[in-house]
């Protein structure tokens, strides 16, 4: 077998968003693409000579192709050993607890989240470090400049290696391990969670019903749910991950796992739902009649975590995104510990976690998880709910109501603006900073602006600074209007607005959070001009 070095030239979007580099299947299927990208990840992130790599992805077209390439690229660039899911399979949280767990340099995780797959669909690579976390920007950066200059990329001139039953294969001097994608992962959730409570939840009369959305999570549900826990079969819905997610767009909201929803709002329907995305690291939870917000979700489990056996040591720290609700502030006040507002996307919290400052975190978008790994995670999210439900012994509603009482109900609401055009998007969030000069004190409708600004955060342990994080309008009285541009879309720009209020009257809490929220949903479109600017009457997508 002989190492091949194929002259290459840059490509100029190979820049990592939010969440590594996304593009379409077709981008990543032009000559060269992939191997390039992933050479500036060789060549990036540190000596390594010998290491151990894990790789794997959500399942989605094209992972197989990516997945035998990077191999044959590993070994020609002398790694030592790549630890691959079998079938090529590894869920986001499963990646990132078996990079800690083998202490490997790192791994190479093969996804595009909740973004559609098929051949038309996206397809994305991200780094993540050996903290089991998404690359810092450093070395996102890093990765991005090398792919500018690029001039060639090594790779080993052998046949695919088999990746269908587990076991030891050698490529050239490396050694490939094919490992079983779910073990190591529910061992993990064994330690934290009390299986015991809540496998007699699950076998007493109490229906669950999970949407693995043909991807990822179905085979990890399955083991878990079914098999450990005791839920009937048949509890893991759309449990067979398929390349195009069935033709669906694998998120997990009320708009894309339309099926599940409506079962839980049936008569007959179950007591508890979830579902996860793409590549498992996003959860949605529901209860009967319910819909439990992603950002309630967080100060729920910050509230309850002391009835969950991993977390009974106390809780160092919480932390969420920036446009994520204050309702876990509210939490972390009353449990004097701290809370840290970060910019959107999950490489923020490693940090925080890494030097113990946070142990749970979460953001809007269907995003919470641990400090047991450097991902969110989706079936952990539902495996703490389960958890809460079996100690508690009150329906999901009863829980998040009576927690609304105790602190007040954060309504909240984002409105997704898809596909517009870049200019056209850019030239809101201008028209909105222009303004800032005389929004401040300004009163509009019944809200008074008390600051705005355009989110910068400087990370309290390394003081890297990340500035243009998204503009906040904050009124007085905790209510805000938060504008910001998805870094995750392939198509165009896509504008996020972000709506939130607070109301501490428990007379309140029972309005639909649309209605609740009206007023500054239309504050919101006014004042960036979205209408005109954008022809758009309404978003593509409430969450
Ligand atoms: C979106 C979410 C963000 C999440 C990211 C990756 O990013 O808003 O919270 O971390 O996906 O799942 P965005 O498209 O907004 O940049
Ligand atoms: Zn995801």
């Amino acid at each position: 077998m002989t190492i091949k070095q194929i002259p290459t030239q840059p490509f100029s979007d190979q820049r990592p968003g939010t969440s590594g580099l996304r593009k379409k299947v077709t981008r990543f299927q032009q000559p060269h693409y992939l191997e390039n990208f992933v050479q500036s990840i060789f060549d990036s992130v540190g000596d390594i000579q010998g290491k151990t790599i894990v790789v794997g992805g959500d399942g989605r077209y094209y992972n197989q192709q990516a997945i035998q390439i990077i191999i044959r690229m590993a070994a020609a660039n002398g790694i030592g050993r790549v630890m691959v899911g079998r079938a090529g399979l590894l869920s986001t949280p499963a990646a990132s607890t078996v990079i800690r767990k083998y202490r490997t340099h790192g791994g190479i995780i093969l996804s595009a989240s909740h973004n559609p797959g098929g051949p038309d669909g996206d397809f994305g690579i991200k780094y993540n470090t050996a903290n089991g976390g998404p690359a810092p920007e450093k070395i996102t950066e890093a990765i991005y400049q090398r792919s500018r200059e690029i001039e060639h990329y090594l790779i080993l001139d052998s046949i695919d290696t088999p990746l269908d039953q587990c076991g030891s294969y050698s490529v050239g001097n490396m050694t490939v391990e094919v490992i079983d994608p779910v073990a190591d992962y529910a061992e993990l959730m064994e330690e934290l969670f009390d299986f015991d409570a809540i496998h007699d939840l699950l076998t007493g009369g109490f229906a669950l019903r999970f949407d693995a959305m043909h991807a990822i999570t179905g085979p990890y549900a399955r083991e878990i749910l079914e098999n450990r826990l005791g839920a009937a079969a048949g509890t893991v819905m759309n449990g067979n991950p398929l390349p195009d997610f069935g033709g669906h767009h694998p998120d997990p909201n009320l708009a894309h796992a339309k099926a599940l929803v409506e079962q839980l709002f049936s008569e007959e329907g179950p007591d508890f739902g979830a579902a996860s995305d793409g590549d498992g690291d996003r959860n949605m939870i529901l209860g009967k009649n319910f819909y439990v917000t992603p950002s309630d979700s967080l100060a729920l489990l910050t509230a309850n975590a002391n009835l969950v056996p991993g977390y009974q040591k106390g809780i160092a720290g919480v932390a969420r995104s920036m446009p994520t609700s204050l309702a876990v502030d509210r939490v972390a006040e009353r449990l004097g510990i701290d809370c840290y507002e970060t910019p959107t996307g999950w490489k923020f919290f490693g940090n925080l976690m890494d030097a113990g400052k946070v142990t749970l975190c979460g953001e809007e978008s269907f995003g919470t998880g641990s400090s047991h790994i450097r991902e969110k995670d989706g079936l952990w999210a539902v495996l703490f709910w389960l958890n809460i439900l079996a100690a508690r012994k009150q329906s999901v509603a009863d829980i998040v109501q009576q927690h609304w009482a105790e602190y007040g109900r954060n309504f909240y609401t984002r409105h997704d603006y898809e596909e517009v055009d870049m200019e056209e998007a850019q030239g809101i969030m201008e028209h909105l900073e222009q303004q800032f000069p005389t929004l401040t004190g300004r009163r509009l409708g019944s809200y008074r602006v008390e600051q705005c600004d355009n989110f910068s955060y400087t990370d309290p342990v390394d003081g890297s600074t990340s500035s243009s994080q998204g503009i906040r309008i904050l009124f007085e009285g905790g209510s805000r209007i938060v504008y910001r541009l998805s870094g995750t879309g392939t198509v165009g720009a896509t504008l996020r607005v972000y709506i939130e209020s607070y109301d501490p009257d428990p007379r309140n809490h029972q309005q639909d959070p649309q209605q609740a929220l009206e007023p500054l949903i239309d504050i919101a479109v006014e004042l960036g001009q979205i209408d005109s600017r954008t022809g758009r009457t309404r978003p593509s997508v409430i969450t």
